[in-house]
């Protein structure tokens, strides 16, 4: 039996206030720490990251599950995905909507032959598996959604886009959970409302393995701006240099110095198969918290330009 790892987080974005700072950091401490706990009682890493994520679902500080943001057409569709590195299979649940938990029916397709369900077939699947109706609209979000829909009243809704920079309780908060269990087993789970006001139909990243992805060297779960993440195929891309015998810090750096040449605007958080835990971010701010054989910490106040976890995730250990 080996200590368990974890790592979760709650988006990347824009700076935060010191008010929400406080707020993120102890919604995120309280669920790494929860979690840990079901870690080191045994539960495997599939287990461990539905626990995280479900939490995070909960938590409306969060775009994810209950308090994700709305579409341009003012509905929430909600997208999750999971991996875990000793089955091998990538999982994920695509536009969902009206359910608290996507991240459930992620764990459920696990273990299917078809194991990426998509709107519509996503709604035949939840009334199969008799998963209950909810509603997650927030009024906050609803508000905020209404709000910039009227300064958009004169186009088509399905032609609305986000601002441009709609600030970070809008798009970014979107959640996940990487974890290596006492076994030594790695797994991912990412999950999200998107980007905020973006065209029906808009496929997240997170349900996709640029989003979210379990190797067998390293797992990764991402945060940001979707596209970005896509067009850098940035999960995999991480996973894919460990298992290559990059160190995760390395790895890390590398794939962020060429993220930061191309302007992207994400975050990933990590742990290789030794436990070893890591993150990076182009983004002003990464909400993400850690705890390991080394102790634990976050990495909130790590709020200037790109920054690489050293090995271990010392606190405040940055390049
Ligand atoms: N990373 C979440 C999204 O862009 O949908």
């Amino acid at each position: 039996m080996e200590t368990p790892s974890i790592i979760i987080h709650g988006g990347a974005g824009s700076a935060i206030g010191d008010g929400r700072r406080k707020k993120v950091r102890n919604a995120l401490g309280r669920i790494r720490d929860e979690v840990w706990e079901i870690l080191a009682d045994g539960a495997d890493a599939r287990q461990a990251v539905v626990e995280g994520c479900r939490r995070l679902e909960d938590d409306t500080l969060f775009n994810a599950g209950t308090g994700a943001v709305l579409q341009s057409d003012g509905q929430v569709r909600l997208s999750a995905s999971m991996m875990e590195n000793d089955a091998g299979h990538f999982s994920g649940v695509v536009n969902a909507r009206r359910l608290r938990h996507p991240i459930d029916v992620a764990r459920f397709l696990q273990d299917e032959r078809d194991r990426v369900i998509a709107a519509p077939g996503v709604q035949e699947l939840l009334r199969e598996l008799e998963i209950p109706v909810h509603e997650p609209v927030t009024k906050k979000r609803l508000k905020k959604w209404a709000k910039n829909r009227g300064r958009n009243v004169d186009s088509a809704t399905d032609e609305l886009v986000a601002d441009d920079d709609p600030g970070f309780e809008d798009g970014h908060g979107t959640v996940g959970v990487v974890v290596r269990d006492t076994e030594g087993r790695l797994a991912a789970g990412t999950s999200t409302g998107g980007r905020g006001h973006e065209r029906v139909g808009r496929v997240s990243d997170c349900a996709t393995p640029a989003g979210n992805y379990a190797g067998e060297s390293a797992a990764i779960s991402c945060t940001g701006i979707g596209e970005d993440i896509l067009d850098e195929g940035l999960a995999t891309r991480i996973a894919v240099r460990v298992e290559d015998g990059l160190s995760l810090p390395d790895a890390l750096r590398r794939t962020f110095d060429e993220a930061e040449r191309r302007e992207r605007s994400f975050g990933v958080i990590a742990i290789d198969d030794q436990g070893d835990i890591g993150w990076a971010k182009t983004s002003d701010v990464l909400l993400s918290a850690w705890r390991s054989d080394v102790g634990r910490g976050d990495t909130l106040e790590l709020d200037h330009g790109t920054i690489v976890s050293e090995p271990n995730a010392t606190s405040g250990g940055t390049t």
